[in-house]
């Protein structure tokens, strides 16, 4: 077990961080620090991996046994890029370990982040009841100087409760300092983004804390990363705006392809043309089957509720949240177009995780376009690189095959539903020679038309025709 004092941790580390951000250029005077990280979940895990990799000392809290055993025998519950390495490099170097008993974790640590879950509840808010239960087991063991950090998404509002919790919880005079520190991780590319962030967005109303927490992420990052320190609410709202803004691009240029499709301008160039505004810029700005994941369509439907909850309108976000559930219906009109009709057709999809990259299958686009081709009378043979597995569970009547030439074994047609790189790669005049007809479509526009035509097939992409 850790013991800050003994690893010296609070002094500068001698173990140069070698996954950090370009840190040769940027050695940094600050010292690591003694952290905890309460959750082991995908945010918990690259957290702490990664603050451990700047230098610090971190303990992190996993409560669930078969996961905890799991991680310190070297395994990683879930598939994410880079994050096996970056654990196992540090679990070595003696920076980070994993414990399951919270108050023996926090013993030490100058700020204790909390990671855990923030599900939608039935109502579509924000469930925090796996937060409580982490206040209630912390506020009576807290010692006097450490930082609370809130790093789970948490609606507008939660640290202030929070922090009134811990107060009444606590037989203490001492404030604790509650912290909000929002992640913008993406899966898939969450360990690059750990160590790269466009910018580190700190909440509080206490100095010497939100200097605490700055220094923390400090000590791995460029210099020049841009640091946002506001109270705690605008902190929480910048978590939400930030998703919520992503989902309307995607949605607008889903919007976009759709007339693009139906006029035949390529909608790729046009998303060029307009990306290269900076103020519009030309990120997400590719079209697709529509966003899903955890976090997108989470955390829209707590802004709603917020929204609601305040008489506030948010017409532009209820029309992107409709809009995203309608790609998912036009996906499948395209199928039918190609077709004709779906009855009996041989569908074999590529692809079920909701973008690339991950094992997530989470309100993945391609699960509901799959039910819905089914729903039409298709036979649907699917194949995802990584989530077979977990697919099993979710979907019935579906061949879940170990290939992507299982799948297109007679397919009148091949649907592209996720961008894994490995289909760019497959063997497609093999692939055509296998299929019953060469049709391809192509959601995400990974493969190039003018070499599948090339090959014999039949192109359809989004916004490209
Ligand atoms: C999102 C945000 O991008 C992160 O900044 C944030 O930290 C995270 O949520 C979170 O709140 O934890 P993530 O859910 O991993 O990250 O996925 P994104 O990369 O945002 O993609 C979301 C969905 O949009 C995916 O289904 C993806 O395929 C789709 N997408 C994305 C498009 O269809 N087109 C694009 O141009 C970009």
């Amino acid at each position: 077990m850790r013991t800050p004092e003994r690893l010296g941790f609070d002094t500068a580390p001698k173990a140069q961080p070698t996954g950090s951000a370009d840190l040769a250029e940027n050695a940094s005077p600050l010292a690591g620090s003694a952290l905890c990280v309460i959750g082991g979940g995908f945010v918990g895990l690259v957290s702490a991996a990664g603050f451990a990799d700047f230098g610090h000392s971190v303990i992190c809290v996993e409560n669930n046994p078969s996961r905890l055993e799991k991680l310190k025998s070297g395994k990683i519950p879930f598939y994410e890029r880079d994050l096996d390495e970056l654990i196992a490099r540090n679990v070595k170097r003696d920076r980070l370990s994993f414990c399951a008993e919270l108050k023996l974790s926090i013993k030490g640590a100058k700020a204790i982040f909390i990671t855990v879950g923030t599900p939608s509840g039935k109502d579509g808010r924000t469930d925090l009841s796996a937060l409580d239960k982490v206040i209630q087991s912390l506020a009576d063991n807290l010692e006097p100087n450490q930082v609370v950090v809130i790093k789970s998404t948490a609606p507008v509002g939660t640290a202030r409760k929070v922090k009134e919790k811990i107060a009444l919880l606590r037989n203490s005079s001492d404030a604790i300092s509650v912290i909000s520190n929002p992640e913008f991780l993406r899966e898939g590319t969450a360990v690059y983004d750990f160590f790269h962030p466009q910018r580190i967005v700190i909440g509080g109303d206490n100095q010497e804390a939100t200097e605490l927490i700055s220094n923390i992420h400090r000590l791995g990052m460029k210099q020049n990363t841009p640091i946002v320190v506001t109270n705690n609410e605008t902190a929480e709202m910048i978590k939400y705006a930030s998703n919520v803004f992503l989902a309307t691009k995607i949605g607008f240029v889903n919007e976009l392809a759709e007339l693009c499709d139906k006029i035949g301008v390529n909608a790729l160039e046009v998303a060029r043309g307009m990306g290269l505004d900076p103020r519009i810029g030309s990120d997400f700005l590719d079209p697709g089957p529509g966003w899903g994941g955890s976090c997108l369509p989470k955390d829209l439907s707590e802004y709603i509720g917020l929204a609601h909850a305040h008489d506030a309108s948010v017409t532009i976000a209820r029309a992107v949240r409709e809009a995203n559930l309608l790609q998912r219906n036009y996906v499948v009109s395209k199928a039918r177009d190609i077709l004709g009709d779906l009855e009996n057709k041989r569908i074999g999809a590529l692809g079920l995780t909701f973008k690339a990259e991950t094992s997530d299958l989470r309100n993945s686009p391609a699960i509901d376009i799959i039910r819905g081709l089914q729903r039409e009378g298709a036979t649907i043979l699917a194949h995802d690189p990584v989530a077979n597995g977990d697919a099993s569970q979710l979907l019935e009547n579906v061949e879940l095959c170990d290939s992507a030439e299982g799948v297109a074994k007679d397919a009148d047609l091949l649907i592209i539903l996720t961008e894994w790189k490995q289909f760019q790669l497959l063997d497609w005049k093999k692939i055509g020679d296998i299929m019953k007809s060469r049709y391809v479509l192509d959601t995400r526009n990974l493969i190039s038309p003018e070499f599948l035509r090339g090959n014999g097939f039949t192109y359809v992409g989004t916004g490209v025709s």
